[in-house]
């Protein structure tokens, strides 16, 4: 079969990172006889310097007419000087948008191999966790009103957080539905004590739990939700969260697997064709050194080949390769911790997941 596949590089790490992951797809396809096409488009930063737009039309159309999307990252400190409608991380909630993503899953699991990089103590991480987050991609305060105004104390700033009853009902039904093939387990993540977007929201998920009786449903305020991550990971199962609480605590919860580095994502909507990007940044400051970890593109590069073309044994085969070669003892820099040793770069940890598959 074959599949056209458009790849967003990016800025920063992103090149670097997305070509690691697009040798590794190569491999997939000769090993499993499937033919996958690449077309560059330009998102970010480097859409900016080539065309003065971060999301020019071409790339959204192209993202359109491709089954999947890869993407590397965004941003760097040459374009932190732009106004809010021309940076280039408005490019990614463009294209979020425009191909109407609004699930977003983010995976964090321990592996073993990687358990002495975690922050955490040796007697909470012993538990191991596995942990998805549903975060919702399209709403609530990243695209609700924003701007300037007079205030009480002259000029202020706003941003609103908005959502209907019908977003927070189809980001709940995908979480209901990921928790059943999972532990059954979900825990809905608001501020209901202070926020009426959270109390419509924890009303919805309620409603929806009575559909899903085997589920085992529970609700948490965000606040001790960052708390709980950090005290003991081993209980949550699925999270579902907003937009903006979802990006907070994905990255809390990254790090308690030891490294940014490792974690991946997809952007799901309501066609197979998905969104798939590492979690983490641009990392502007080891840039076009060969030194970021490729694997979190890799795994969302596995994420793909699961969720957008079905491909579960292909699918597998990456993140078995990945695990193998972590079990190896091979490691990237951010996953050095404190024993040190050698650091492989970013081709070299390719080229070792590469050989595992
Ligand atoms: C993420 C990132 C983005 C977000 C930024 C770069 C706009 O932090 O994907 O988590 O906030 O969604
Ligand atoms: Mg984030």
């Amino acid at each position: 079969m074959g599949y056209d596949i458009a790849l967003l590089r990016g800025d920063g790490i992103g090149p670097e990172i997305v070509d690691g992951a697009v040798a590794v797809l190569e491999r997939i396809g000769e090993k499993f006889g499937h033919s996958f096409r690449f077309t560059p488009y330009l998102i970010g930063g480097c859409a900016i310097d080539e065309t003065g737009e971060p999301l020019p039309k071409e790339t959204v159309e192209g993202c359109l007419a491709s089954d999947s999307v890869l993407l590397g990252a965004v941003g760097g400190p040459k374009w932190d000087g732009l106004p809010g409608d021309k940076r280039p991380e408005k490019a990614l909630l463009g294209i979020r948008s425009a191909l109407g993503l609004f699930t977003n899953l983010r995976p964090a699991s321990l592996y073993p191999a990687l358990r002495a990089a975690s922050p955490l103590k040796d007697e909470i991480v012993g538990r191991g966790f596995d942990i998805m987050i549903v975060r919702e991609l399209t709403g609530g305060i990243y695209f609700g009103d924003r701007g300037y105004r007079q205030g009480k104390y002259g000029e202020e700033a706003f941003d609103t957080e908005s959502y209907s009853l019908t977003e927070i009902e189809r980001i709940g039904r995908v979480a209901f539905d990921t928790a059943m093939k999972r532990s059954k387990r979900l825990c809905s993540v608001d501020k209901a004590n202070v926020l009426e977007t959270s109390r419509l929201w924890r009303k919805t998920m309620h409603a929806l739990a009575e559909e899903y009786p085997e589920v085992e449903y529970r609700d948490m305020f965000v606040d001790n939700a960052a708390m709980q991550l950090v005290r003991d990971p081993s209980q949550f199962d699925v999270i579902v969260t907003s937009n903006m609480f979802g990006d907070i605590l994905s990255d809390e919860a990254s790090q308690i697997t030891g490294s940014i580095g490792m974690l991946a994502s997809a952007s799901l909507g309501a066609s197979t064709r998905g969104m798939y990007e590492p979690i983490h940044g641009s990392a502007p400051d080891i840039a076009g050194q060969n030194k970021a970890n490729p694997t979190a593109t890799i795994l969302s590069a596995a994420m793909m080949l699961r969720y957008s073309f079905g491909l579960a044994k292909e699918a597998d085969a990456v993140e078995a390769a990945v695990n193998r070669v972590l079990d190896q003892g091979w490691r990237t820099a951010d996953l050095l911790g404190a024993e040190g040793g050698e650091a492989l770069s970013c081709t070299e940890m390719t080229k070792k997941i590469i050989e595992a598959i």
